[in-house]
């Protein structure tokens, strides 16, 4: 049985020139544009499947759950740095090559030529329109919250655009854009084998653009979850920023708390500024790779307070709630 679809190897390195660069998510997805939602790779030694559908993604979390239930050792991102080093090490063993068939043949130089080509791979720009939506927001929070002079968790339950302009930024930007699993035994996806230790990632930064399944993806519109039933709890295999099935994230009403609160608090309180007089839509919205993916360059704004917040018995001094 054949292994999943996925570009040609090159001799020891197999498809590592192909996924380095700055932002190893945007790589594997344009290269599954071209191979499918199921895509395999060889890094040096580590077989790579690339899930990058929500209809695979089920198949693979829900309905063959037993198989794939496991996370691997080490992270998306250590697969990648792994990748990374093996690279070093096979470009010398691929120097030494060059040099032995120097006067023969230019395969070698193809590889070298290949991996020139990637190293120069520059960042590619995700930019968001929000022309309205900062208005829209701030006269939400200060219409709900018209009176107090500090907001607490129990206030913020009903800031509905509030909950819409989150969960739309986890939609456009999952911080944990490769998910990776392990395969803990050999098993059949459509039609194709996955072997045994075989490294699977979900490409969830994909999954919330996919145009079977969100209308107008590449816009910033928290409206859009206004109509519909689709929630990060793991049933809705569009929108994963959480992980799904067995092994969702146990943090998310916690993180959420964590986002929305201080979120609400600074809304209300102050009044917001770009740095340089950007507007909303022309922010750098580059992103960079890690363990969680970030905006890579400091978002830079100038508050002025317009509400002052007073402390209550029992504050600590300083402390925010
Ligand atoms: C916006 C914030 C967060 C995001 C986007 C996020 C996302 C994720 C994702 C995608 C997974 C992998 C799920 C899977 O493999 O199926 C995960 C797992 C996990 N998360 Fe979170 N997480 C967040 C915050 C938190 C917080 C605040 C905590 C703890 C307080 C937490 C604890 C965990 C744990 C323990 C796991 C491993 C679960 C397991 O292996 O069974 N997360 N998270």
């Amino acid at each position: 049985m054949p292994l999943p679809p996925g570009p040609k190897q090159l001799p020891l390195i197999g498809n590592i020139h192909q996924v380095i660069g700055v932002l190893p998510h945007q790589s594997l997805a344009s290269l599954a544009k071209k191979y499918g939602p199921l895509m395999h790779l060889q890094l040096g030694e580590v077989t790579l499947v690339v899930i990058s559908s929500p209809d695979v993604a089920k198949e693979i979390l829900k309905d063959q759950e037993h198989c794939f239930a496991q996370r691997p050792e080490i992270t998306a991102n250590e697969i990648l740095s792994y990748a990374n080093a093996s690279l070093i090490l096979d470009r010398i063993i691929s120097n030494h090559e060059v040099k032995l068939r120097s006067n023969t043949a230019t395969y070698s130089e193809d590889v070298v030529d290949v991996l020139l080509k990637q190293q120069q791979t520059s960042d590619l720009n995700f930019p968001i329109t929000m022309n309205v939506i900062k208005d829209v927001i701030m006269s939400e929070v200060r219409a709900a919250l018209k009176g107090k002079t500090r907001i607490k968790e129990s206030d913020i339950q009903n800031l509905e655009y509030l909950k819409n302009i989150v969960k739309e930024t986890l939609r456009l930007h999952p911080p944990g854009t490769l998910m990776p699993k392990e395969a803990t035994e050999e098993c059949t996806v459509r039609g194709y084998r996955m072997p045994r230790k075989a490294k699977v990632v979900f490409n969830l930064s994909v999954f919330g653009r996919d145009l079977e399944y969100w209308s107008d993806p590449e816009s910033f519109k928290p409206e859009r979850f206004e109509e519909t039933s689709i929630d990060f709890r793991g049933g809705s295999f569009e929108y994963l920023p959480f992980g799904g099935w067995r092994r969702i994230c146990p943090g998310i009403n916690f993180a959420l708390a964590n986002i929305e609160l201080p979120l609400a608090q600074l809304l209300y309180h102050f009044d917001w500024e770009t740095a340089d007089g950007k507007k909303p839509e022309e922010l750098d919205m580059t992103e960079s790779f890690g363990i969680t993916s970030k905006r890579k360059n400091d978002l830079v704004l100038f508050p002025t307070i317009v509400i002052v917040a007073t402390s209550e018995e029992g504050d600590v001094p300083g402390e925010l709630d």
